[in-house]
């Protein structure tokens, strides 16, 4: 609609033309039939496949159908306006390129037309050769953005996949070093008929204990997984010792408490292992102050090791020893009920009574051994 004419091409030497490919799509949007056929034929003499459309409605629907490098889209025309049609065909297609074609006196539409997402603009009456060179600028300047884009997300794709790699090599360093542990405590248990079974049943009940105090999901794993390492520690003690039937001596007794400084030293290099450390350290503390290594009393040992220590009680008494009958599992909640508050937490003690209740039909390992 506005009055511009376009005006003659300068005069210029030409440069071969560049081969046609479909990939340099253009579309010329203008209402006016003498700017949109010779801006048309000027682009597709420099080797672009140019198509038009004579207002905003048709222009959006081309875009919808079709894939431009860039659209040349004038300002003033009826129905959509050229400055209502650059953000739906932004939305349209992130990466076309978009040039205004405005009058002399329209800077401000123009500029507003660039904050939606208009490239450049250019004022009519338009020199072709200003028109090449905007083009070829709006091109440039969209190529980059097509390529920072595949960076960043590349970068992105790369930091993604690193960061699964390295979360999967951690976790089968962890299963391997835990596998390890494990392994030390299967040989450990193998050569003692009474302890075999010992750490998993211990880990079984602790775990199912954590659950019935309402811990975390999290906590109940690294409770589970402290019941199973947490005599690792006898791999350093003397077989004799171990397997002595009857009571111990005061050295044997000192010496037997070393497997909680020793297990603690294989175990501490596992740092990802996190609180099932401290659970092992503490699983002979004692409610009343009176356990070991550290004397810990209530609250001051972990959580971990409270529940342990009931566990690990439970499981001696209703193993089979060299020197006794297994006591059965009510039998030993009975006798373990006076020790709540001395040698236990009372509120572990009630989860031990809880848990072992409802389990009252399950079979011991031990006892099919047995
Ligand atoms: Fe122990
Ligand atoms: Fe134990």
């Amino acid at each position: 609609m506005a009055e511009l004419t376009i005006a003659p091409p300068l005069a210029r030497t030409q440069n071969p033309l560049p081969p046609p490919s479909t990939t340099r799509k253009l579309l010329v949007v203008d209402d006016e039939e003498n700017i949109r056929t010779p801006l048309s034929a000027f682009l597709r003499s420099r080797g672009y496949e140019v198509h038009t459309a004579d207002s905003g409605a048709r222009a959006l629907a081309l875009l919808s159908e079709q894939k431009f490098m860039l659209m040349l889209c004038d300002i003033r025309m009826p129905g959509l306006s050229g400055v209502e049609v650059v953000p739906h065909a932004v939305r349209a297609d992130a990466d076309l390129a978009i040039v205004m074609l405005t009058a002399v006196n329209d800077a401000p539409t123009a500029t507003e037309a660039l904050s939606h997402g208009a490239l450049d603009y250019l004022m009519k009456p338009i020199e072709l050769s200003d028109l090449e060179a905007a083009v070829e600028r709006a091109l440039h300047k969209r190529s980059l953005a097509i390529e920072q884009r595949n960076i960043e997300r590349m970068i992105r794709e790369e930091v993604a996949l690193r960061t699964t790699e390295l979360e999967a090599e951690k976790q089968a360093l962890r299963s391997l070093t835990v596998n390890v542990a494990e392994t030390l405590i299967n040989a450990m248990e193998a050569k003692d008929v009474y302890l075999r079974g010992h750490s998993q049943r211990v880990a079984e009940l602790s775990a199912s204990m954590a659950e019935e105090l309402g811990l975390d999901a999290d906590t109940v794993e690294h409770v589970r997984l402290a019941g199973r390492l947490h005599d690792v520690g006898k791999i350093g003690i003397r077989e004799a010792i171990l397997n002595k039937p009857g009571a111990l001596t005061p050295e044997e007794f000192d010496h037997i408490k070393t497997h909680v400084r020793i297990g603690m030293e294989i175990l501490s290099p596992l740092k990802h292992i996190g609180p099932a450390l401290l659970f092992v350290q503490d699983h002979h503390e004692h409610h009343d102050g009176n356990g070991y290594p550290q004397g810990l009393k209530g609250e001051q040992i972990s959580i971990g090791g409270r529940i342990l220590v009931a566990a690990d009680a439970f499981d001696a008494l209703t193993s089979r020893r060299a020197y006794r009958e297994p006591m059965s599992q009510e039998d030993t909640v009975t006798y373990m009920r006076r020790l709540a508050g001395t040698l236990m937490d009372p509120a572990v003690f009630k989860a031990l009574e809880n848990v072992v209740a409802r389990r009252g039909s399950l079979v011991f390992i031990d006892e099919v051994y047995g």
